[in-house]
């Protein structure tokens, strides 16, 4: 039987990419997103993949949203936290409010999709946890001191649930990419953007589509064995 994957910030950007990799492996797939209805609506209409709306920072949205996801697509046996957002600023002009949107959504919002769905992976004796990290976790970014802590982590995270899961078949890895050419990247300044891709050794931005197989592997029967690590896939912009 075909199992069921849930990416969440799912209908756009990397999420998009991941949600059409995993329903061409065949898993029945559900994507989240937050507020862009337009965009979700786009999104099913192309690729037939059910759209469902919640915010990952409310942890009791995240359980009703689960819940139904669960009754309508399947149980979840492969959960993708991907759903992520900046609010950069050089840290003498962040405010609280910067701060803990980012934490609430990045690294709350990772607690709420997979709480949710590990009692379940648990009992049937199968899990994948993949949680979409970044470079900027690995290595810290000006003016991202909020998103930098979330994103690293992340990778505390995984480790930890790697520990946890791995006699019950679950696993738990982080991929971190690189930049890759999202809305997210498009949005940092021009100027700012040209310098980046001058340190990435490719010379290029990644494409959406080469984070997509790293979570298909992940998510697949062969990487097994692979449990608590970082993916880093980067254009070799950065090594740990
Ligand atoms: N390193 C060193 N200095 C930098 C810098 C950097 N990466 N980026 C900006 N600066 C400097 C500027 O040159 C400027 O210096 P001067 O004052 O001497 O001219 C100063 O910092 C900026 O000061 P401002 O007061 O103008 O800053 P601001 O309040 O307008 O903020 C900014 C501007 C938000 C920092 C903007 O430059 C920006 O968005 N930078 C990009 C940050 C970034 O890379 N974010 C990653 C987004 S992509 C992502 O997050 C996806 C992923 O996982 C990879």
């Amino acid at each position: 039987m075909a199992r069921t994957a849930l990416v969440t910030g799912g209908s756009r950007g990397i999420g998009a990419a991941i949600s059409k990799a995993l329903k061409a492996e065949g898993y029945n797939v559900a994507a989240t997103y937050a507020g862009n209805d337009e965009a979700a609506a786009a999104f099913t209409a192309e690729t037939g993949i059910k759209t469902y709306k919640w915010n990952v920072a409310d942890y009791d949205e995240s359980v009703a949203g689960i819940a139904k996801v669960e009754a309508e697509v399947g149980p979840v046996d492969v959960v993708v936290a991907n759903a992520g957002i900046t609010r950069d600023a050089p840290f003498h002009k962040m405010t609280p409010q910067q701060w803990h949107e980012v934490i609430d959504t990045n690294l709350t919002g990772v607690f709420n999709t997979v709480h949710p769905v590990w009692n379940g992976m648990r009992e049937r004796k199968f899990g994948r946890v993949i949680v979409i990290s970044s470079i900027n976790g690995q290595k810290g970014q000006f003016a991202q001191v909020n998103y930098a802590a979330t994103k690293a982590g992340d990778l505390g995270i995984v480790k930890s649930l790697a520990q946890e899961g791995a006699r019950a078949g679950i696993t738990a890895n982080a991929i971190c990419p690189g930049y890759i050419a999202t809305e997210m990247v498009m949005a940092v300044p021009e100027k700012v953007r040209e310098s980046i891709i001058g340190q990435i050794p490719a010379g290029r931005l990644g494409e959406p589509e080469e984070i997509a197989r790293c979570v298909a592997f992940l998510a697949s029967d062969d990487a097994g064995f692979i449990n608590g690590s970082t993916i880093s896939a980067n254009g070799g912009q950065f090594f740990v």
